[in-house]
């Protein structure tokens, strides 16, 4: 290995340590032990990390993602950093295309993801495949994936100790794909994301940024399902989606 190659992948891993102490210090817990995961396939994040090495270099940009995300997935299956690998029925991963453009994040799967182990299946899920639909793409146009892999039992919020251990994954998810631009649905995903405490009522409607990916943030569909006369709130929202990736693809031909 060339000395660059080691320098690369020594910033990667302080990168990847960096991020991890302060999404631990975020969220106050303090006896979470970084593995060989949190950091990739040789030690870079993935994304990062298929740059010469034999049969990736033939690979079409489209198969290495598959290939990473599928890794993960492989590592995550195995994953028993907490609890909620024991109580689960499926690992819910995420879903969509790839090479995608917009992604979700939503929070954890409930009762209907857990069993088909897809994200957004239940009710909310097709109130999300509907807001796509709004905007003149289909559900298997986007990547849809949620902060949490494993449903918390009866559906209760998600605890900070789950959400540093199971956020790793999450970020190499968005390195992977590389979404031109982010779409959190609701509190959890927003909070963490973006690194506050702000409600998701003054957070959403706006363009944010996550790690210099543009990210809009609205409401949940859930939410969406319990207080339907906000539903003109999340049309604006996803419009300015609709609208930015609109403009995007004036410049290159993605969407
Ligand atoms: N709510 C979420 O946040 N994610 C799902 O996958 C389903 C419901």
């Amino acid at each position: 290995m060339h000395m660059d190659e080691i320098k690369g992948e020594l910033a990667s891993i302080i990168s990847a340590v960096k991020a991890r102490i302060d999404l631990e210090k975020r969220f106050g817990v303090d006896t979470v032990t970084l593995t060989k995961s949190d950091v990739g396939a040789n030690g870079c994040p993935p994304g990062k990390a298929v740059k010469t090495s034999g049969d990736r270099t033939s690979m079409s940009e489209k198969e290495k993602k598959i290939k990473l995300l599928e890794d993960i997935k492989n590592e995550m299956l195995a994953c028993h950093k907490c609890t909620l690998g024991k109580t689960r029925t499926n690992l819910v991963f995420g879903v969509g295309d790839p090479m995608a453009s917009l992604m979700f994040v939503g929070e954890a799967p409930g009762r209907d993801e857990d069993l088909q182990g897809e994200p957004f299946v239940g009710r909310a899920g097709q109130l999300l495949t509907k807001i796509i639909e709004a905007i003149g793409l289909k559900r298997s146009d986007v990547y849809i994936a949620n902060v949490l892999k494993c449903r918390p039992p009866e559906n209760r919020n998600p605890l900070p100790e789950e959400i540093v251990l199971c956020m790793p994954y999450l970020i190499k998810q968005i390195e992977i794909i590389q979404p031109k631009v982010l779409c959190a649905l609701g509190t959890f995903a927003a909070q963490t994301l973006l690194n506050t405490k702000a409600p998701v009522g003054t957070l959403r409607g706006k363009f944010h940024e996550y790690e210099g990916t543009p990210m809009m943030v609205t409401y949940h569909p859930a939410y969406l399902l319990r207080n339907p006369n906000d539903k003109a709130k999340v049309w604006d929202d996803m419009k300015k989606v609709r609208d930015f990736l609109g403009e995007l693809s004036g410049k290159d031909s993605k969407i």
